[in-house]
């Protein structure tokens, strides 16, 4: 089965090493340049998956949280921008970054807190994982519509 039917149907994992496992094979599936906006309370797993997402793209090192630089940067296969709009007020906000520069054909623009910045991440092709958090070590990934409310 494809990863998005598997993702569209539900995924749970059981520990954080899968739901990175997951996170390298979207790496491999998602088209040249894109998004993928992640959403989910704290710790159901966003860092995580992008830490796989990371490893998919051949990159090597360490994948920390950007709750407080905004961003990180990496360079792998392609270049990888780790977003966490937990703390940007609105669409303005993320504007206001002046991400493009980063943003160099091929890349993957992964989000964290994305709900907080819909109409930013229509500019490219997005797919929206809704994460959540079933039990002990459990945690659910589920690939959704984006959000439709705030065209
Ligand atoms: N199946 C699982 N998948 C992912 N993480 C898991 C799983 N089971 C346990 N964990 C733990 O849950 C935590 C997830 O933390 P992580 O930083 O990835 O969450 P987050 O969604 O990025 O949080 P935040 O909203 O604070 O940014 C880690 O401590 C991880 O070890
Ligand atoms: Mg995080």
């Amino acid at each position: 089965m494809q990863i998005s039917d598997e993702l569209r149907a539900g995924v749970v994992t059981s520990g954080p090493g899968e739901t990175e496992d997951l996170g390298q094979r979207v790496a491999a599936a998602l088209p040249p340049d894109a998004a993928i906006a992640l959403v989910g309370d704290l710790g159901c797993g966003k860092t995580t998956f992008v830490r796989g997402l990371a490893r998919g793209l051949g990159i090597r090192g360490n994948v920390t949280s950007p709750t407080y630089t905004l961003y990180n940067v990496y360079t792998g296969d392609r270049q990888l921008l780790h977003l966490d709009a937990y703390r940007l007020e609105n669409e303005a906000a993320a504007e206001a970054l002046l991400l493009e520069e980063f943003l160099q054909s091929p890349f993957l623009l992964a989000v964290e807190w994305a709900d907080r910045i819909p109409g930013f991440l229509k500019a490219w092709p997005c797919w929206w994982l809704r994460l959540s958090i079933e039990g002990p070590e459990h945690h659910c990934l589920r690939l959704v519509g984006a959000p439709s409310a705030q065209e």
